[in-house]
């Protein structure tokens, strides 16, 4: 129906795609998509990708409803699934971002229009993966053999649970690095300084201090000297390699504050990015899984 709450729903085809999609609206492609209504359903804080998802709104000419918790009937006990069933009966799409992990289980398949996920607790970003996915196809051309070495709260990141998975499925290397107490269980772990020369692209993640149940047992110091991408270690790195951010940065932690916008960054680029990704993801939905 043109929901996209999981990138494993969708083959390599249908990624494909969407990229292309995208591409064609960043090279210009116009619809009129003026009879359409869409709702955002934001309950945790975004800029990148509530934003973007408005701007493709706009630039789609969809009608738009905003939604704010605090003046909802949320605040009388109504559920999640109430809710959104309500928004079914006005609009033809729906994105809601959630820090629930999988909060759209009951929602697909009852709920009679498209859900997009916008980001579901620790779960995942599928339209972040599909943003950097189109970033790295304008960069290299391809996927196949592509090394990449994603850095930082991996547990903790629905960006990197959505990317090991999709980048591995398109063929590309995928390497993690982490302090002990931010790594998966079933993932190998390897070092950041014995990888960084050896890897297209670096990725580096944001330390999410709001979902930390116990404080992170090193000093911010102490993370950026061992996990952060140092000056001294941007210049290890290949000539033709890239840096990626998710956002938002914590410059000086993730990222030495002068390499946010580096030559071979391409934090900004994912961002302009998203709102095409996030365009041809909604005229997806609104045109029911049917892309022509
Ligand atoms: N990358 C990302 O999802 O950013 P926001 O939380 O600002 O949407």
């Amino acid at each position: 129906m043109g929901s996209l709450v999981n990138l494993k729903d969708l083959s390599v085809e249908e990624i494909i795609e969407i990229l292309d999609i995208a591409e064609e609206f960043m090279a210009g492609k116009r619809v009129d998509l003026s009879d359409k209504l869409v709702a955002n359903l934001f309950f945790e804080p975004s800029t990148r990708t509530r934003y973007s998802f408005e701007a493709a709104e706009s630039r789609l000419g969809c009608q738009v409803l905003s939604f704010a918790k605090e003046a909802s009937s949320m605040l009388k006990g109504e559920s999640l699934y109430d809710t959104v069933m309500t928004f079914s009966q006005y609009v033809d799409t729906i994105i809601i971002r959630h820090d629930q992990d999988n909060f759209y289980e009951d929602l697909v398949g009852n709920i009679p229009v498209p859900i997009i996920n916008g980001g579901d607790g620790c779960g995942n970003h599928p339209t972040q993966s599909l943003l950097d996915l189109l970033t790295i196809r304008q960069e290299f051309g391809k996927f196949e053999g592509l090394k990449i070495l994603i850095v930082g709260d991996i547990v903790h990141s629905r960006v990197a649970h959505t990317n090991i998975e999709v980048m591995r499925r398109l063929g590309m290397d995928v390497f993690l690095s982490a302090p002990p107490a931010l790594q998966e269980n079933q993932e190998e772990f390897v070092d950041f300084d014995e990888m960084i020369s050896e890897v297209d692209i670096v990725m580096l993640l944001r330390v999410q201090f709001e979902r930390h149940r116990e404080k992170l047992n090193i000093s911010q110091e102490e993370y950026h000297k061992l996990y952060g991408l140092t000056v001294e270690r941007y210049e290890k790195m290949q000539d033709h390699a890239i840096i990626m951010h998710p956002a938002p940065v914590n410059r000086g932690l993730e990222i030495d504050d002068s390499l946010v916008e580096c030559e071979k960054s391409r934090i900004f680029k994912q961002m302009k990015n998203g709102m095409f990704i996030r365009m041809a993801v909604l005229y997806r939905a609104l045109t029911r899984g049917g892309l022509k």
